[in-house]
């Protein structure tokens, strides 16, 4: 592959990154993932917005524009002839001595990396996942996408031990979402379900897509939080991300989610995404 790094294309084993990178030493970073399906960037605006709004939480500045960044993401695509996968992207605050303080002087690292992926044809969308409830024991400001992914991996991690394919993470009796997707119900009246934005969650791309077009298509949508009990006693649960777009959720902590087969408005809403956004 050919990675990008601070203005340069390089082959992946010639990549370097400083070992004072603040990234490295206090996942001092953020980064986005946007899916690529037919060399074409899906939902890009949104990601392009998001990473703006992290990177000014942090109070990092791009070291690109946004017209640059955008060539960047083009270019990267082409010169690793990427039909179908994911861009991965990454700034943090660059190298420096360690220090708590953000340092003046450091100069950000941007990186992106391409991973090719199965994004249309994913078994999981015929079978759905399994996930278990487990704890949310991230820090609190998850609407920044940080690289600060530590407890959301040992959670996926928890799950596969417990032979379930994710985690549904929960906060005082309500799900927040799953370790690196929002989660979302539809109630046995038909109605999509899903957590209201807030410093809990991160604000998926995916997510927002979804209830705009559910709105769209008259689908009745509430913004509010449930329970795991709620959650398993709906006639669907789906996952939202940028590379799964929306995916069944059939069981969680054992037990079936409606009939336990992937549920027809899951598949509306995957089939909504794709007629819009691809
Ligand atoms: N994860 N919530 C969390 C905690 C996430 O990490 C993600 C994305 C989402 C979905 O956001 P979006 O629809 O914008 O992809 C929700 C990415 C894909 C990842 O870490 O690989």
């Amino acid at each position: 592959r050919i990675v990008y790094l601070d203005g340069a294309w390089l082959a992946e084993t010639e990549a370097k990154v400083s070992v004072f990178d603040r990234g490295f030493l206090f996942a001092d970073a953020v980064y986005e993932v946007t899916a690529v399906i037919g060399g074409r960037l899906i939902d890009y605006a949104g990601h392009a917005a998001r990473l703006q709004r992290s990177l000014s939480e942090l109070s990092l500045a791009c070291p690109l524009g946004p017209d640059a960044l955008l060539s960047v993401h083009r270019e990267i695509v082409a010169r690793n002839a990427l039909k179908e996968g994911l861009i991965y992207l990454q700034i943090s605050r660059g190298a420096a001595d360690r220090d708590f303080v953000f340092p003046k002087a450091a100069r950000p690292t941007l990186v992106l990396f391409t991973q090719a992926k199965a994004v249309l044809d994913n078994p999981s969308n015929a079978t759905g996942i399994a996930v278990v409830t487990l704890p949310d024991q991230r820090w609190a400001r998850r609407d920044i996408k940080t690289v600060q992914l530590l407890y959301p991996s040992m959670a996926k991690m928890e799950a596969v031990r417990q032979g379930a394919d994710d985690a549904w993470l929960v906060e005082d009796g309500f799900v927040t979402e799953a370790t690196s997707a929002n989660a979302h119900i539809v109630t046995r009246g038909g109605t999509l379900v899903t957590r209201p934005l807030s410093h809990a969650i991160l604000p998926g791309i995916t997510r927002a897509s979804i209830v705009s077009l559910a709105r769209g298509a008259g689908i009745p949508v509430e913004e509010r939080a449930f329970t795991p009990e709620e959650a398993k006693e709906a006639q669907e649960a789906f996952v939202t991300s940028a590379t799964n777009f929306a995916l069944p959720v059939t069981t969680i902590d054992g037990t079936p989610v409606g009939d336990g087969r992937p549920g027809p408005l899951t598949a509306r809403m995957r089939a909504l995404y794709i007629a819009d956004r691809l």
